[in-house]
């Protein structure tokens, strides 16, 4: 098949990577010359693992190719996917379409006849009825819109792409139907199950998935703050309840509260269709709620365990990104975290090891140190943010004798209270009482 994607980020460029991989000729488009061209000298835009390899493996067999240029990119395409941002409008929170709606009306004037336009973004339940609409109104006549929303993690996208659990394609004809199908030919060889669905349900289980997924961190969260009053383990709560095959273990691990470019700006999307077609979701206002007053509340957390005053302390950050493996800070926990602490007089001293270039654009007044023990020199504190893989296998000895305090506050519970404290360190934990 014949593939364009228009929008080369996250999303995009992950996807087109994978699609070329199973054979397809693929060109990626975007608007950013400077992604372009870096992908022409191979160098990738975001850090994601296994993605370079695969970027220039496709690359040299000519299957994946780059492009600033619509026109070029969507020449006999038979799909043309939309994978642009899709971020949270200011103020109200609905997804912002705009660039959408753009990349639809480029499309228009250079699309072939019997051209499959499918959304990749994250978008709302009905735009497809609107880029239907679009591109009546600009002319074009024979065409099929359909929705295939991505549901990849930063930092396992590749995998979760090629072994996905599950594919949703909402389409409304068989011209769709087809053409998707023989897109996701090798998965479905592989037993991925397809979901056909109409459109309308297609963009709601997006949006429906990560609602859920947000809920069940923010559930574990609140479950975490009442194991610390009445001495109880939030782990072995979670493990409790996660082995229980109607619950499942994943998205039970207590910490400082979501972040990232999806769970944030999904949950106020979802709220915003909700209050248009009248219909309250009170679990997903209140998980919103919730997180938001957890992220804040993280400095005012370090700031109890280092005495209740950082004013002329130092604190070393250890993980900036909103999650391992991946250098995106969109709405990541140490941002709040790390303002709160600046804000209430402390030296912070970060260490990520793949978000300083992201991060760097971000904060002001802090330092960026090249590992965890140099962040950790005298410190009055060390604060484990992002559960890098580097981070759990610290010397904790060494880390300790770096350090001029002695407070571990590890936000994603990384460490067993005895090791830190056999290190001779005063360890702070998520929910985990004093059992
Ligand atoms: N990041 C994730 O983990 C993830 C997972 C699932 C779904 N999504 C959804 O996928 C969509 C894309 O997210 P992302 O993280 O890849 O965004 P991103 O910001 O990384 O990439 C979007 C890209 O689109 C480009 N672009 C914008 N308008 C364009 C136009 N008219 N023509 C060509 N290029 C254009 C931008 O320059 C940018 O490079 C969003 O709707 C998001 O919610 C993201």
């Amino acid at each position: 098949m014949r593939i364009a994607m228009i929008g080369t980020g996250y999303v995009g460029l992950v996807s087109g990577a994978c699609f070329a991989d199973f054979g397809h000729q693929v060109c990626c488009v975007d608007k950013d010359e400077a992604k372009i061209d870096g992908l022409h000298q191979g160098k990738m835009p975001i850090w994601e693992p296994g993605l370079e390899s695969l970027v220039k493996a496709n690359a040299e067999r000519q299957r994946l190719t780059f492009t600033t240029e619509l026109p070029e990119g969507v020449k006999d395409a038979q799909a043309v996917f939309i994978a642009v941002g899709t971020p949270a409008r200011r103020g109200d929170g609905h997804a912002d379409l705009t660039y959408v709606f753009e990349a639809v009306r480029e499309l228009a004037k250079v699309m072939a006849p019997g051209t499959v336009v499918v959304t990749k973004s994250t978008v709302p339940v009905g735009t497809g009825d609107k880029i239907e609409q679009i591109l009546r109104d600009e002319g074009v006549t024979d065409f099929s819109v359909a929705s295939n929303p991505e549901f990849l993690r930063e930092g396992a996208a590749i995998a979760d792409f090629k072994h996905p659990d599950r594919i949703v394609v909402g389409a409304q004809d068989e011209r769709a139907q087809e053409v998707l199908k023989e897109i996701y030919r090798p998965l479905f060889l592989n037993r991925a199950p397809i979901l056909f669905t109409g459109r309308r349900t297609a963009e709601l289980t997006k949006y429906a998935a990560n609602a859920f997924l947000a809920v069940k961190i923010s559930f574990i969260n609140e479950i975490a703050d009442l194991c610390e009053a009445v001495d109880a383990d939030v782990q072995d709560v979670a493990r409790g309840i996660g082995l229980d095959n109607r619950i499942g273990p994943k998205f039970l691990h207590a910490g400082p509260g979501y972040g990232g470019s999806c769970f944030p700006k999904d949950t106020l999307a979802l709220l915003q269709t909700a209050d248009e077609a009248g219909i309250d979701q009170r679990i997903v206002r209140t998980t919103v709620q919730v997180n938001d007053d957890r992220k804040v509340a993280m400095a005012e957390r370090v700031i109890r365990a280092m005495g209740g005053d950082v004013g002329g302390k130092r604190v070393a950050v250890l993980g900036l990104a909103f999650k391992p493996n991946t250098d995106d800070m969109r709405e990541a926990p140490s941002i709040p975290l790390i303002n709160g602490l600046l804000e209430r007089g402390a030296e912070v001293r970060a260490f990520d090891p793949v978000a300083r270039e992201q991060a760097e654009k971000i904060f002001k007044g802090i330092t960026f140190s090249p590992d965890a023990y140099s962040a950790a020199a005298d410190a009055d504190a060390v604060v484990i943010v992002t559960e890098w893989d580097e981070f759990r296998a610290l010397d904790l000895d060494k880390l300790a004798g770096a350090m001029r305090g002695k407070v571990l506050v590890d936000l994603r519970n990384v460490y067993p209270r005895d090791e830190a404290e056999e290190a001779g360190l005063s360890y702070s934990g998520v929910g985990r009482g004093a059992v």
